[in-house]
């Protein structure tokens, strides 16, 4: 069993974004596995820097649907998408230096908290404008 399984609650209702969020789940479950078979350094630093470069590709993306909307929320949204890539770039310089230990499923368990409040809680809210818009896939 993956540490986390996609399901229709998470869903945006817009293809290209839910699809999105099932390969940050992806990835993340990779981080996950990574962590408890006690993976090399590199091989983690490269987790990390697929989780990293994916999560700026996603939030890119979602950022163009709102300025193609003019989504009222944008300027919140985005500022949420910004404070986590600095986490993540964080995450990933401690890490790439060696002052980190190891990478601990605290992390990985931050990460999946963060990304279900995300998409439950912030994502989620622009359905509605996307779809007035006809964003839908
Ligand atoms: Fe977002
Ligand atoms: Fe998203």
């Amino acid at each position: 069993m993956p540490f986390i399984v996609w399901n229709d609650r998470l869903s945006v209702g817009v293809t290209a974004m839910d699809r999105e969020h099932k390969e940050l789940i992806a990835i993340l479950n990779s981080l996950y596995d990574a962590i408890r078979a006690g993976a090399a350094h590199d091989s983690m630093s490269e987790t990390l820097e697929r989780l990293d470069e994916y999560t700026h590709f996603h939030f890119t993306h979602e950022e163009a649907l709102f300025a193609q909307s003019a989504y009222p929320d944008a300027e919140k949204h985005c500022l949420e998408h910004a404070n986590t890539l600095a986490w993540l770039a964080e995450v990933r310089r401690k890490y790439d230096k060696g002052t980190a230990a190891g990478l601990s499923l605290e992390i990985v368990n931050y990460l999946k908290d963060w990304l279900f409040d995300h998409i439950l809680g912030s994502d989620q809210k622009y359905t509605p404008w996307l779809h007035a818009e006809g964003i839908c896939r």
